[in-house]
């Protein structure tokens, strides 16, 4: 069976909403979208672009875009972007930055599918700095769903934690939140969605002073 197959049935689905709203519901409104919105460029420059560059943005989906700090960085590289996210909060949010512009569309989600958007229509899937938080669940889930709407060639780019979790433990005590993962569970999690891994490595936080410096991942992935 699929993976997305044993989420079938109503009360997996349930099971499965529930782990995504644990990490949705927390930033219906919060003073993080402000802060981070200072600190895009330095990230994108030091951090994403040196992975990302090369890809084929002309069908960029943004996933879990937040108030849309990364999408400002996507936009002029694509000819179509999508913004997803699983708060209306912050779909209304991206909706004020960018709702003029007839290259944004927006999909405000179950926070576990990109349920809306085609198969094979996706040149590219990113996510940055919310897939940390999310249960290892709802990360297949995601991956299956990226392997769904990516053209063949496609490329997704995740920043996922890499810190494992012991059984049973709330992300929300963990340090900086982030949830059970692993750069090579991520990795087995994409091989089973059917992506290849073109890249996979550690952040070094180390000069951010991180008690755990290679707390993240970068993995960029390709549909073959
Ligand atoms: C820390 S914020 C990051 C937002 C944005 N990526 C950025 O870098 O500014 C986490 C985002 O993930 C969204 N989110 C949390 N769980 C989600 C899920 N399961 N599916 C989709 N979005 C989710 C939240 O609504 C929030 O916008």
């Amino acid at each position: 069976m699929s993976w997305l197959g044993r989420f079938r049935d109503r009360r997996s689905r349930a099971n499965l909403q529930k782990l995504a709203r644990a990490s949705g519901d927390p930033f219906r409104d919060s003073p993080y979208f402000e802060a981070a919105e200072l600190d895009m460029e330095r990230k994108w420059d030091d951090l994403i672009w040196p992975i990302i560059r090369g890809v084929d943005f002309s069908s960029t989906i943004d996933l879990a875009a937040g108030h849309g700090r990364n999408s400002s960085m996507l936009r002029p590289l694509a000819i179509q972007l999508t913004i997803v996210d699983i708060n209306e909060e912050c779909i209304d949010a991206c909706r004020r930055r960018f709702g003029d512009d007839s290259g944004v569309a927006f999909v405000l989600n179950d926070g576990t599918s990109l349920e809306g958007i085609r198969d094979d229509s996706a040149s590219f899937v990113y996510c940055f700095d919310a897939m940390v938080h999310f249960a290892p669940e709802v990360v297949a889930a995601y991956l299956f769903e990226t392997a769904r709407v990516l053209k063949a060639g496609g490329h997704a780019f995740f920043h996922h934690s890499n810190r494992p979790l012991p059984p049973g433990a709330d992300f929300t005590d963990a340090l900086h939140w982030r949830h059970d993962m692993s750069l090579r569970r991520f990795s087995s999690l994409a091989a089973d969605a059917g992506l290849e891994v073109v890249h996979s490595a550690p952040i070094d936080w180390s000069h951010e002073d991180h008690v755990w410096p290679h707390l993240d991942g970068l993995t960029l992935l390709r549909r073959p």
